[in-house]
């Protein structure tokens, strides 16, 4: 019997609003960190964007004629709340209650997701962002209004994008902190009250709302570099620390055992307060969803037993040469999508959304030729063959299938040169021109997953 996939399987497009929107000074929207130079990027870029904030319906428009069902956006913290902890901008929330409208007419389900890394500049200046249990409060504060506006119409929702990042060196401006050399106490301290507020604001959506909520990760799937025992040792190590102990919260509701006896052990003050246990236990997620585009070795022989797993990421981490890589050197690696999907299940039971995939190009139209993106096509293409074998052959249940920028959107850097979409956008004219992998999705999403 052929495999058939699921009948309300989600095929769609995933964004950022600092990525996506632009009017970044419009509607009553406050700076974030990244409209000005403190996430380290140059502002200008980052106030160009895609300018969706003015093209939303033509992108919507083009969404709809993929054949998608399902756009995961995020509504930005400084448009509804200009400075992080004040009034609210309803010039702001009548913009995404317009998206969401406009959404649901077409047929596309919204997914929201409240926080990717854009801090509103006044609360990292004031308070160095989820530092403080004040951001805390205050990001909580704007979680539950959005959900009390849209959740009603909105069954699906995220909170932290790509939560584990939020401890790891290097991405430090990820959480809003404008503070130099942060300690090991200042990491995990930011890292629990992001996750205090996931918690508050699962429970929060559960107690009020039909509605649906996941953790988020990172995922990166991990290979040792060589046959040592030191390599496996320290990459379970890394799978512990960066995966596990965020899914032990959003399937089991606790930490993992073994990174609470790393911060008992280096007397790490993460800010863990009485009635904390009980906020963890009571924010139990629907589904795990994460972003994935790569494979990468994990080399031990550059680590060693005093340094921190904050560090792995950065100092232990080598390419593959088995794999083919883009001109950013990023793997293309299939097999370990899959191995993701399965073991995210197997492990923990929840169903799993794959919510951000895809692959960097540097493409330049020529104003009238098609622009022929068949790496993408295939890399999508063994991405989705991986994911029906993870489906059909190791049994895991899987909500959709999501790429990530598929309308052109500037990369995490700022820069508009590395491109994931099937749709080109003309970063002066914002003019929309459909590439050849645009006619594939279509036809991808129109058979429901059948004729890749
Ligand atoms: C994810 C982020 O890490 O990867 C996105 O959620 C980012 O914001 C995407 O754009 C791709 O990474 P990059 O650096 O190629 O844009």
């Amino acid at each position: 019997m052929e495999n058939k996939m699921p009948k309300d399987f989600f095929w769609g497009n995933s964004t950022s609003s600092m990525q996506t929107e632009g009017g970044w000074n419009e509607g009553g929207k406050g700076p974030s960190v990244y409209d000005v130079n403190t996430a380290g990027r140059s502002a200008k870029d980052w106030q160009v964007t895609n300018d969706n904030y003015h093209h939303y319906s033509q992108d919507l428009d083009l969404m709809k004629e993929m054949n998608m069902n399902m756009y995961r956006f995020q509504i930005s913290w400084s448009r509804i709340v200009p400075d992080g902890d004040g009034e609210f901008n309803e010039e702001g929330i009548a913009f995404y209650n317009r998206l969401i409208d406009d959404l649901l007419a077409r047929g596309i389900e919204p997914m929201i997701c409240l926080y990717h890394f854009d801090m509103p500049l006044n609360l990292a200046e004031k308070y160095n962002g989820f530092l403080s249990r004040k951001v805390k409060e205050a990001f909580v504060r704007f979680g539950q209004e959005m959900m009390k506006r849209f959740a009603d119409k909105v069954k699906y929702w995220i909170v932290f994008n790509e939560h584990n990042l939020y401890f790891a060196d290097g991405f430090e401006h990820y959480s809003g902190v404008l503070k130099k050399e942060l300690t090991l106490s200042d990491m995990y301290t930011v890292f629990h009250h992001t996750m205090l507020a996931h918690c508050e604001l699962t429970q929060f959506l559960h107690e009020n709302f039909e509605a649906k909520i996941g953790g988020m990760l990172a995922t990166t799937e991990i290979y040792p570099a060589t046959f040592s025992p030191k390599d496996n040792l320290y990459l379970r190590k890394f799978d512990e620390f960066y995966n596990r102990n965020l899914c032990d919260v959003y399937a089991f509701g606790h930490y993992s055992h073994e990174v609470m006896t790393y911060v008992k052990n280096q007397n790490i003050q993460m800010d863990f307060q009485k009635g904390d246990e009980e906020i963890l236990k009571n924010g139990i997620s629907d589904f795990i969803s994460f972003s994935y585009y790569r494979s990468i070795l994990l080399d031990a022989s550059q680590l060693t037993e005093n340094d921190a797993p904050n560090s792995y990421l950065t100092k232990g981490m080598k390419l593959n040469p088995l794999l083919e890589h883009n001109q950013w050197d990023w793997s293309i690696d299939p097999e370990g999508f899959r191995r993701i999907l399965s073991r995210l299940y197997n492990e923990f039971g929840l169903p799993v959304f794959p919510i951000e995939n895809g692959i960097g190009q540097s493409e330049i139209w020529d104003g009238k030729t098609k622009i022929a993106d068949d790496l993408r096509i295939f890399y999508h293409q063994k991405h989705l063959e991986a994911m029906k074998k993870a489906i059909f052959t190791d049994g895991v249940e899987v909500m959709g299938y999501l790429g990530w920028g598929l309308i052109d959107i500037p990369a995490s850097s700022g820069a508009i040169d590395k491109r994931y979409g099937a749709v080109y956008v003309d970063p002066k004219s914002h003019k929309r021109i459909p590439k050849k992998s645009f006619h594939w999705f279509k036809n991808v999403f129109a058979s429901n997953g059948d004729h890749l």
